[in-house]
């Protein structure tokens, strides 16, 4: 208890202290970052991988002994992180979580995959293969129905699990196939169910090289017209979660023909201006704090593996060793998204750790790192010279929001780490056709697996629904 208290507090001052502080704050920080660094070189990624060079190895070192600072700099900006555990008695809360969490161990859904889960709970599956037009190879999961189709889309690091996870009480797509939707749930290139390429490997870097400008260019239109190929209607409905709706947004803005494939568009937890967020992993990931990108860059590193010492590091920083921070801190999940507990099912966590994080390249978190220091919605900076020679100009060019014609009704909460109501806002007004509809309390992942995810954001989908 001492232990959790202690970090708390420590968080909250840390949070309003800049580097020098910070490093006055944590006595022992040569110890610290010794460590980290020997551990960051025991890693078998890191000893095995024959690019190394002494080089690589020295810088790597300079950015690992600048990491308090860097997560100093990274809290210090906007406002601090809330307490892990506020507004709750600690002693009871405790107990009740790690029974909760330990009874969720046993259920069997744990194991299970995505089809598997389906079938399980009584619902027919469908499984197709979409092509992009650059040759990636993507899974799509089908619950056929005879009602019009709905286009699930996931976020960051997600996959189409992400709709069925919640269960048959909250899952969205049961929850849409019970009212007869034809639902399908889409999987964008690099997540485990989307590895495969015409001739790329994921072991090439090459087939890594995408952020989710592909995912909207590429990925979003071809599941789009593949989908209308294949039923009986001319538009789609859309709702996408977190990164669903920035791929969105960058389809719609650069190729418009796919507003009018789109009936309506719900954007769960929108995320495209990202002046605001305060997931220090996506901080951590911004030009200046670019530990991350920078150590996996230097030694070829295309893909995003989320339980690497950094985040190792970051987990133990935030959350400690208590029991009950190991439980939260076990899955990145809570570093990106938020730590407000009120609405999760704690015994329902299990289940969701083991299906989440599903994979990502380094460049998708790094296009969003750019996002926090640009402060615009724009295209991947490659630095002036590729600038210059992709996009003709030297700043990336942003994106046309002022196309999207699409009804865009955007959903969000005050306490949401990646999705902040004051960049919402700001996205909201720069879309001509749109409506907003904000709740507190809830985090990032509420909007997926909420417990009362049924009365709270089922209940508007299905209002806004009705209007298409
Ligand atoms: C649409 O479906 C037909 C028949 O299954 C197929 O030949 C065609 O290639 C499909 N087009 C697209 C864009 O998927
Ligand atoms: C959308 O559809 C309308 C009516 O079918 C058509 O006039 C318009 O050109 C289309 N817009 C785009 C961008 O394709
Ligand atoms: C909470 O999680 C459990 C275990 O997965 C599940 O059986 C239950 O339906 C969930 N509760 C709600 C309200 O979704």
């Amino acid at each position: 208890m001492v232990n959790i208290a202690w970090i708390v507090v420590e968080i909250v001052i840390f949070s309003r202290c800049h580097g020098k502080v910070a490093d006055l704050l944590f006595p022992n920080i040569e110890d610290f970052t010794r460590n980290f660094a020997d551990n960051l070189f025991n890693q078998p990624l890191f000893r095995d991988a024959t690019k190394i060079s002494t080089d690589v190895l020295a810088s790597s070192v300079g950015v690992i002994t600048s990491l308090p600072i860097a997560l100093a700099r990274v809290i210090g900006v906007g406002p601090p992180l809330p307490s892990l555990f506020s507004n709750s008695n600690l002693v009871a809360l405790t107990d009740n979580i790690i029974a909760e969490y330990n009874y969720g161990l046993r259920n069997e859904d744990v194991s299970l995959t995505i089809d598997q889960l389906i079938l399980k709970y009584g619902y027919p599956l469908e499984e197709h293969q979409v092509i992009t037009d650059d040759g990636y190879l993507l899974t799509m999961f089908r619950i056929p129905k005879l009602g019009p189709p709905v286009f699930l889309m996931h976020g960051l690091a997600a996959s189409a699990d992400d709709f069925v996870l919640g269960g048959p009480e909250s899952g969205l797509a049961y929850l849409l196939a019970n009212e007869g939707y034809d639902v399908w749930m889409g999987n964008a290139r690099g997540n485990k169910h989307s590895r495969h390429h015409e001739y790329l490997q994921p072991s090439d870097g090459a087939f890594w090289d995408f952020s989710w400008h592909e995912i909207g260019y590429y990925d979003l239109p071809s599941m789009i017209d593949y989908m209308l190929n294949n039923t009986d209607y001319e538009k789609v409905i859309y709702i996408g979660h977190s990164q669903g709706t920035t791929s969105f947004f960058v389809m719609a803005s650069l190729k418009p023909e796919y507003n009018n494939k789109t009936s309506l568009m719900i954007a769960l937890s929108p995320v495209a201006f990202m002046t605001n967020v305060k997931s220090p992993l996506i901080r951590l990931l911004a030009p200046g704090n670019a530990l991350l990108h920078t150590i996996l860059h230097s030694i070829g590193m295309q893909e995003f593996l989320p339980d690497n010492v950094v985040t190792r590091t970051l987990k133990t920083l935030m959350c400690g060793h208590s029991t009950i921070a190991t439980i939260f801190c076990a899955n990145t999940m809570f570093l990106f998204g938020g730590f407000s507990f009120d609405h999760l099912n704690v015994t329902n966590l299990p289940v969701i750790y083991s299906h989440l994080p599903a994979g990502a390249a380094v460049k998708q978190f790094v296009h969003y790192g750019q996002g926090v220091v640009s402060t615009d919605f724009r295209q991947f900076d490659h630095g002036v010279v590729v600038n210059l020679e992709k996009y003709g100009v030297a700043v990336p060019p942003s994106y046309p929001l002022q196309r999207i014609d699409t009804h865009v009704s955007l959903l969000c909460s005050t306490d949401d780490w990646l999705a902040n109501p004051e960049d919402v806002h700001r996205l909201y007004s720069h879309l001509a056709n749109v409506d907003l509809y904000q709740i507190s309390e809830f985090n990032h992942f509420d909007f997926l697996f909420a417990k009362d995810f049924k009365t709270v954001i089922y209940n508007r989908i299905q209002k806004l629904l009705k209007t298409v």
